[in-house]
């Protein structure tokens, strides 16, 4: 067990997918995993361990922003001994070219700041993707036939944005999406050595106020747990 983890030693597999929504991780280990046990509840974060054609796995919540994230991130690396990490979430697009339903991997991320900042202090360190899970995945989503983007994404701290002038800086840099974990995640990867991605679906769009009908979102989450599952073992 964890300060944050009531798994038993080797009840986590070392591929994790990780939804920001706990109720969202049981939903999706009920979909696609056989065998499910659950292996963590402690405050209300449920994390699942089955297998997927025969592939161990473990669907575990990360809560929302990258201070929750990093917590999970850290322990199911350091004290469980995950290798590989997935992260899979919404985003809100910032590019006219980007679609509600669209995937954006992301292959690095733009930040503020992040809770690795205390280390990295006046190093500006890129977060980025593992690059076999990225191209995987990306070779998934083209067999799939879904609209997918590849580039730089915006890891925020804040949903609830005030500062719109940003947002229009990094539209003219090409920043495809916000959301709110993806650098910490990519972060704690590097500096354990060990491979993470965010597979996001666009849900919202920051220019056009457009929005994923809630009836569809269940849809766009299965999706994207399936790609996220066959990236993690090409
Ligand atoms: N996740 C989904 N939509 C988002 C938005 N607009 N801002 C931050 N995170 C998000």
């Amino acid at each position: 067990m964890t300060i944050h983890i009531g798994a038993k030693p080797g009840q986590i597999a070392e591929t994790v997918l990780m939804p920001g929504d706990p109720l969202r991780a049981k939903w999706a280990a009920e979909q696609f995993l056989e065998d499910v046990i659950c292996v963590n509840q402690v405050r209300g974060m449920l994390g699942f361990t089955g297998t997927w054609r025969g592939h161990r796995v473990t669907i575990h919540g990360s809560g929302m922003g990258m201070a929750s994230a990093s917590i999970y991130a850290n322990e199911l690396i350091r004290d469980y001994g995950a290798k590989t990490l997935i992260r899979v979430g919404s985003a809100g697009a910032m590019q006219h070219s980007l679609g509600i339903r669209d995937i954006v991997l992301a292959q690095g991320c733009t930040t503020l700041t992040m809770p690795s900042r205390g280390i990295f202090r006046e190093l500006n360190f890129a977060p980025c993707a593992d690059f076999g899970l990225l191209h995987a995945a990306y070779q998934a989503a083209q067999a799939r036939d879904v609209r997918t983007h590849v580039g730089n994404v915006y890891s925020s701290d804040v949903f609830y944005d005030e500062r719109p002038d940003l947002n229009e800086i990094m539209q003219r840099h090409g920043v495809l999406c916000v959301e709110m974990e993806a650098a910490e995640l990519y972060a704690v990867a590097a500096r354990h050595n060990v491979r993470a991605l965010a597979v996001l679906t666009i849900s919202d769009h920051l220019l056009t106020q457009e929005a994923l009908p809630a009836s569809e979102r269940e849809h766009s989450f299965g999706a994207m747990i399936e790609l996220a599952l066959e990236s993690a073992f090409a």
